[in-house]
């Protein structure tokens, strides 16, 4: 039996040993995960420890991401990009291979789960942290229309479309002075966590708008209430990105596709 974990700190209300556990029996691979507790100031003691001691591979999660970054041996292109790794992979040298499956597994939910078409579309992003930095190359990749990053602090937000214009239409400005309406609408700041909205124009949405929420619960989002006030077609929650990044994590260690549909529906189950 194979081991893995998910690190993070505090874990212990990680869904994700429940996630990886279902796609193991589902795919009849051989492997167990569990959630493994870093101490703040130990990250990487506690990451080499669980490797020497047998682990296969690792899920890192809040506040680790950036420091697996800097850890990792070697990076895959989405994540030097994302300057953040989710994924940890014991490569059979014993160097650790070190990716970031975030942006796959929105682009996931929003094509494959929701039918999003991204391709030649608007799309704006609220937020200009780490976690919009881990999803701009995914997303670039679909080539929409454009994308514009709007963030309380702008220069942050300028600062991520100047690392990300080599690979497309990308602009940058404050939360007051977006201009136009947009196909998609994506937040990821983590405001919705505050019970905030960013106060950005209702002239955002218009009548065929998608949002999507990173964030998820067990009531609609502060973010998606907002929209579905306004007027937009569609809101979908991150719900869907926690399980689909979950699988592709599961895909670089095992090489196999997991089913994401059962377990989602699942989780949702579990909510209410
Ligand atoms: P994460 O890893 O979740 O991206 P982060 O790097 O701390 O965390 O980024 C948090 C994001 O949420 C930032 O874009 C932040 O805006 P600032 O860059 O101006 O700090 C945004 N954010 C946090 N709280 C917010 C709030 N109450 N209203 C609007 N934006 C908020």
């Amino acid at each position: 039996t194979d081991l893995y974990a998910v690190v993070g700190n505090p874990i212990s209300h990680s869904k994700s040993p429940d996630i990886q556990n279902a796609f193991a029996e589902q795919t009849g691979e051989d492997l167990f995960y569990k959630t493994l507790l870093a101490p703040l100031d130990d990250f990487e003691g506690e990451v080499r420890r669980f490797i020497e001691h047998g682990g296969s591979g690792l899920n890192v999660t809040v506040p680790f991401k950036e420091n697996a970054y800097r850890l990792a041996n070697e990076l895959t292109t989405r994540a030097k990009r994302a300057e953040a790794v989710n994924t940890l992979k014991k490569m059979p040298d014993g160097t650790l291979l070190a990716d970031n499956t975030d942006g796959a597994g929105l682009v996931r939910d929003l094509m494959i789960n929701h039918s999003v078409v991204l391709e030649g579309k608007r799309i704006l992003i609220l937020g200009a942290g780490g976690a919009v930095r881990g999803v701009l190359q995914p997303l670039l990749e679909q080539q929409p229309a454009g994308i514009v990053i709007a963030n309380r602090t702008e220069s942050k937000a300028q600062t991520l479309a100047k690392d990300f214009a080599d690979l497309g239409r990308i602009s940058a400005c404050g939360f007051t002075d977006i201009e136009g309406s947009f196909d998609l609408i994506i937040n990821g700041t983590s405001a919705s966590l505050a019970g905030e909205m960013p106060p950005i124009p209702v002239s955002v949405i218009h009548q065929n708008t998608t949002t999507y929420d990173m964030m998820y619960g067990s009531n609609t989002t502060v973010f998606n209430q907002w929209a579905e006030d306004h007027g937009a077609l569609r809101t979908i929650d991150g719900l869907g990105m926690l399980v689909e990044q979950a699988a592709e994590a599961f895909y670089v260690w095992r090489g196999v596709r997991p089913q994401t549909a059962r377990v989602m529906q699942s989780l949702r189950n579990e909510r209410r």
